[in-house]
């Protein structure tokens, strides 16, 4: 199966950094192939970067937030079907920063996964547990439930459009730590056999990916924890020979795994 890679760039470039971002992509487009490449730029360089990138280098182009209804009166929000008409193909969803501090809830997240799948996107839904509930041992039924309570509004034949990020908030950004491969295996290995590629369930999403300080020292290691079908990355992957060394790295690792299904 080809391993996703892919980046957030959460709160960060201008437009002119974002091209510069681009332009790097192009330069290292032999490298891009090798796997599915997914950038999630701020919602002012969506279109910027769409436009900018060739449409024979395979990056796809992804938003950090939408909401689910799909017009109206919501100051300050953009529409599903305004994300995919700037060049969005994938829409995050429920990232622990967007719960952290804008109150996103199981709730928004489910309406926002049902919503995004409708308009034709691809919803990233992103789950993980805060330190405490790992620190008692409570991580497996805290996963389980939030990608329960996450899928919960989508029509049965949508699951197959869905991306998992399994990110603990522990592991997550400046203050995170790394998680070791042996850390995140009970965990990749229930989202696979449960919701993922790796169960026999009659109906699964398409990939569980992790991320949380991933970086090109502990990739290979994580993306051969079994169950992960790619990697979501913040920092490491800002700077665009970062991006592209990952990519080389789920170039490789995607060698030793098993054809794509269908
Ligand atoms: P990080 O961010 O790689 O900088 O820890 C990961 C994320 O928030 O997806």
């Amino acid at each position: 199966m080809t391993t996703w890679i892919g980046t957030s760039w959460k709160m960060n470039k201008t437009l002119a950094e974002a091209r510069a971002f681009v332009d790097g992509l192009v330069a290292a487009r032999d490298a891009l192939g090798g796997v599915r490449a997914f950038v999630i730029p701020p919602h002012t360089a969506i279109a910027a970067v769409r436009e900018r990138l060739p449409s024979d280098v395979p990056v796809l182009v992804g938003a950090q937030n939408a909401h689910w209804e799909p017009a109206g009166a919501y100051t300050g929000e953009v529409s599903m079907g305004m994300v995919a008409d700037a060049g969005a193909t994938l829409v995050e969803i429920g990232h622990s920063e967007r719960r952290e501090y804008f109150g996103e809830t199981d709730d928004t997240v489910a309406r926002k996964v049902a919503a995004a799948a409708a308009a034709g996107l691809t919803p990233l839904l992103c789950v993980g547990e805060p330190a405490e509930v790992r620190a008692a041992g409570g991580e497996i039924d805290w996963i389980a439930g939030q990608v329960s309570r996450g899928l919960s509004r989508l029509a049965a034949h949508d699951l197959r459009k869905v991306v998992v990020a399994y990110e603990p908030v522990w592991a997550i950004g400046d203050l995170g730590r790394e998680a070791s491969p042996h850390e995140i295996a009970p965990v990749m290995e229930m989202l696979s056999t449960r919701f993922g590629p790796g169960g026999d369930a009659r109906h699964k999403i398409s990939a569980v990916l992790y991320g949380g300080s991933v970086n090109r020292f502990n990739a290979a290691a994580l993306l051969d924890v079994p169950g992960t079908d790619g990697l979501f990355v913040g920092r490491a992957a800002w700077d665009v020979a970062g991006f592209v060394e990952l990519v080389r790295i789920g170039a490789r690792a995607g060698h030793g795994r098993q054809p794509d299904a269908g």
